[in-house]
């Protein structure tokens, strides 16, 4: 698709300033200050942020087997209105994404629906059986197979997760790490989650693998990402909206890892001012109202990130538009390999516009997602997404 945007204030990682974006065949083809081509489709921004998609790490989209939650579809309706373009996706479907037929069931749809680029992990053991390995050499021809998880459990066994990094460094996979280790989740959730990501780093500094530690949220945690980012360049790590702008004294929600205290928020904070975070992840997690009420933990994220994230980071002057772009698309996208993240020739024509004064009262009635499990509802962010493009095409208008 072609496609002009005009008079925009144009911000990524690494520029701010008001001009023109020209897609072609949607791809990026030109960025400049005044771009001007007849008889094509054209969008006037005067007013409007305009800034590269979002690019979500970790999301639970629940299909196949759990769609009375959430299914593609409406995770990916959900994804576009929050100015979502690409999105990593859990293997804690039913059945568990462990094989080859799930895999296919999930790329499947996504290219029947055509909304949002989607990476599905494969779980690091067989059916989160914590133990088994041998599906993984299903996926060792795999082109698309970035990054592998038993995100939602973790991985207990200390051998098993070292095996499992061996077999990730062979083939180039990412282990994403849901770090918790259940012997404590009854204990102390805080050592659940510190002892864990002491191991992780240990054992990806003996076997050189790619680890990407998700939702970190204690200044424990942080603390020993930072450390071992100083010795090595095979670690990375995402924090989430909620462990951004909530604290457990304040709105205790229920969701894992747990709402920590403010000590642990502004530590979180921190790492994102000096460059030890590499992205948000929002870890969407849809559930219904009879699930919650059973206890099951987690909140949609999808819709909200974009809001919480602006205010709470930028808006508050913690940190620049540019860095809030770093983390929601740019470093995502490096991550995850997609041909995003920033605004410039030769990238996907996938962005987002935006009104930065535009007040948003969080409504879940308003939600794409079929889940309305949200701590939010009724409260007051900044930041709306207007139109949410991907390869040229308006799939999300406000
Ligand atoms: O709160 C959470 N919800 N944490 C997880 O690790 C899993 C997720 C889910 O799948 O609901
Ligand atoms: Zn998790």
């Amino acid at each position: 698709m072609d496609l002009i945007i005009k008079n925009a204030r144009i911000v990524d990682c690494s520029q701010d300033f008001i001009g023109d974006i020209y897609i072609e065949k949607g791809i990026i083809k030109e960025v400049g200050l005044s771009i001007n081509i007849d008889n094509i489709e054209t969008i006037d921004a005067k007013g409007l942020l305009v800034m590269p998609s979002f690019i979500d790490t970790h999301a639970h989209f629940r299909e196949p087997g759990l769609t009375y939650k959430e299914d593609i579809e409406t995770g990916s309706r959900a994804a576009l209105r929050g100015g979502y373009t690409g999105v990593c996706l859990m293997a804690n479907t039913q059945p568990i994404c462990s094989s080859k037929e799930v895999l296919g069931r999930v790329r499947n749809r996504e290219k029947e629906l055509g909304l949002v680029d989607l990476h599905q992990c494969v779980s690091v053991t067989k059916g989160f059986n914590g133990k088994d390995l041998s599906h993984l050499d299903d996926f060792i021809e795999d082109e698309r197979l970035k990054a592998i998880s038993d995100d939602g459990v973790g991985v207990m066994d200390s051998e098993i997760m070292y095996k499992a990094m061996l077999k990730a460094k062979e083939h180039g996979w990412i282990i994403m790490s849901h770090a918790e280790d259940k012997g404590f989740s009854d204990i102390d959730m805080k050592i659940a989650e510190n002892i864990m990501t002491l191991r992780d780093i240990y054992l990806a500094k003996e076997t050189g693998a790619r680890l990407h530690m998700c939702h970190v949220s204690t200044k424990e945690a942080i603390k020993y990402i930072r450390d071992a980012k100083k010795c090595f360049s095979n670690i990375t790590c995402e924090v989430t909206p909620h462990h951004i702008c909530l604290t457990k004294e304040v709105n205790n929600y229920r969701v894992n890892p747990p709402i920590r205290e403010k000590e642990d928020v502004n530590e979180v904070v921190k790492a994102i001012k000096d460059g030890v975070v590499d992205c948000i992840g929002t870890d969407h997690a849809p559930h219904t109202k009879e699930d919650k009420e059973k206890g099951s933990p987690g909140m949609v994220g999808l819709e909200t990130a974009f809001p919480i994230c602006y205010t709470t980071l930028v808006k508050s002057g913690e940190i620049s538009l540019n860095k809030l772009s770093e983390i929601m698309s740019r470093n995502g996208a490096k991550i995850l390999g997609m041909n995003k993240g920033r605004i410039s020739p030769g990238l996907d024509g996938d962005l987002v516009l935006l009104d930065l004064e535009k007040k948003v009262v969080v409504d879940s009635k308003e939600f794409h997602s079929k889940a309305k499990n949200t701590p939010f509802e009724g409260k007051e962010f900044y930041g709306e997404v207007q139109m949410t493009i991907k390869s040229g095409r308006v799939l999300y208008k406000n």
